[in-house]
């Protein structure tokens, strides 16, 4: 085993696509399936089980390869014991054109040592402060939004969040030439990243994303050696301080791609969650009261405006209403490896060096596992019920094995603080009727950003 663990000759082969046995297509030419992935995951997603059972063929812009669903897969896949799995080589066509040597896209020994250097900036202390930084900035810009007229949360709620992520991961503040340098890069790095055509064309959004990442690097880069001398408590100045088991620093590329990865992995992912847990409010007022009334409850009690770092378990129907948002909206619907070597799954032996794809959402509303899979009920999760242990890989909207989501904790931390404090000042409410398109790619949302009719409560 241990030879084949520092083998990494796999790293050179290139992609099988001998997959004729395998049932199922690879649609159209050049583009495979990429409309239907884009326009309709979840229906795509869904016709290829029904139809073609557990494994079947799949082709995302000329990435052949197959589509795995099932929780006994999921867990084959993501625990991994043998190694058989690799990031690097499945992200290889499509994350890595922006976070090559990212965490997530690093493999077994080289992953474990790199993972390392999170470790101090997500301690208990750091996470304290974090809480009130995050707190601080939602405050603010919450207060603001009850003069906007034809409130649409999308923009907002993006803005307010990498505002928190400049600050929190890089300290980097609000109205500073360094703040709107990066809050521009990672704007337009995000809006090119789903685009159909990957060619550098003067001005193309994709030109434009691949220019805003070279200049993320760059920034991240320019800061390290002022970061390392400093006391500050953000991810960066933490990042440059950690040291591997040989005593070394990270190296300063590894830095700049870790923080590069770091903050993108952060930020979209949890503005879905957010928008996604205020859209079912919307549309479950009875939800909506229950839970004002929960944070309400604790306010008085404890006299609190905000909830800080010690109260985040304090109030489960947030947490089941997290959950239960990320169960009918993953944040991440997908994701993808490719085989080392030959491995069975799912009953059939799937050739080394074949990408596959994880559609982790594939039973997260099938009537065998839920009830009313399609109903909005956060008390599916709580005692009594708890459906989502009904297998242990069934419902894994933060991943598992050794790519867990290194920040659930802080993104659970960030939609509580979040909701505590909205729905005490707001209630909100979605047009009569409201029937929204439900984009899953690139970000699971209401595709016209949540339209929403904001009534102040308290006061600022
Ligand atoms: C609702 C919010 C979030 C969701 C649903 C989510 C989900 C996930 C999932 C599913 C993975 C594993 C992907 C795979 O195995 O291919 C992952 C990995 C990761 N997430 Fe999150 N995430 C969220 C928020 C965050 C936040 C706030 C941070 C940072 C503060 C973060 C940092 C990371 C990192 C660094 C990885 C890679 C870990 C590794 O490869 O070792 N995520 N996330």
């Amino acid at each position: 085993m241990s030879k084949a663990l520092q083998d990494t000759s796999y790293k050179l082969e290139p992609d099988n696509t001998s997959l004729d046995r395998f049932p199922g297509n690879f649609g159209l030419p050049i583009i495979g399936h990429m409309i239907e992935f884009v326009k309709d995951l979840r229906g795509l997603v869904t016709r290829q089980i029904e139809k073609h059972g557990a494994v079947s063929k799949i082709n995302f812009m000329g990435n052949k390869g197959l589509l795995v669903a099932g929780p006994d897969a999921m867990q084959k896949i993501l625990l991994d014991p043998n190694r058989d799995f690799s990031n690097e080589m499945g992200f290889k066509n499509n994350l890595a054109k922006f976070f090559e040597g990212g965490i997530l896209l690093r493999d077994f020994d080289e992953h474990k040592v790199q993972r390392r250097i999170f470790q101090s900036a997500f301690k208990n202390d750091p996470m304290r402060t974090y809480v009130q930084t995050m707190n601080e900035i939602m405050s603010d810009d919450m207060d603001a939004w009850q003069d906007i007229e034809n409130f649409v949360l999308f923009p907002h709620i993006k803005k307010t969040l990498l505002t928190t992520a400049c600050k929190i991961f890089v300290g980097v503040e609000r109205g500073t030439p360094a703040f709107d340098r990066l809050y521009k890069d990672y704007i337009d790095m995000l809006e090119g990243m789903a685009s159909i055509i990957q060619i550098e064309i003067p001005g193309s959004k994709w030109a434009k994303s691949q220019a805003a990442r070279r200049d993320i690097n760059d920034f991240f880069r320019e800061q390290i050696p002022a970061k390392r001398k400093s006391g500050d408590h953000d991810f960066l100045s933490f990042f440059t301080k950690e040291k591997m088991d040989n005593g070394d620093y990270f190296s300063d590329e590894d830095i700049v791609k870790h923080m590069n990865f770091l903050v993108f992995a952060a930020h979209d992912t949890t503005t879905a969650s957010i928008i996604n847990v205020l859209y079912q409010l919307a549309l479950n007022p009875e939800w909506q009261e229950r839970i004002r009334q929960s944070c309400k409850d604790f306010a008085t009690e404890h006299n609190k405006e905000a909830l800080s770092y010690d109260d985040l378990e304090e109030i489960a129907d947030l947490e089941h209403t997290m959950l239960e948002a990320q169960r009918l909206h993953p944040s991440v619907p997908l994701a993808v490896r490719r085989t080392i070597r030959e491995v069975e799954l799912e009953g059939q032996k799937i050739p080394a060096h074949t990408k596959i794809w994880l559609p982790y959402f594939a039973y997260y509303r099938c009537s065998k596992w839920w009830t009313n899979a399609e109903k909005f009920d956060p008390d599916r999760f709580g005692p009594g019920r708890e459906e989502h242990k009904g297998h242990s890989f069934l419902f894994i909207p933060f991943g598992g094995g050794a790519h867990k989501c290194i920040g659930m904790h802080f993104a659970k931390i960030q939609v509580k603080c979040f909701l505590f404090q909205f729905i005490q000042r707001y209630r909100f409410s979605v047009p009569e009727g409201y029937a929204p398109w439900e984009m899953l790619i690139p970000m699971p949302k209401p595709a016209d950003g949540l339209p929403l009719k904001l009534e102040r409560i308290t006061q600022a």
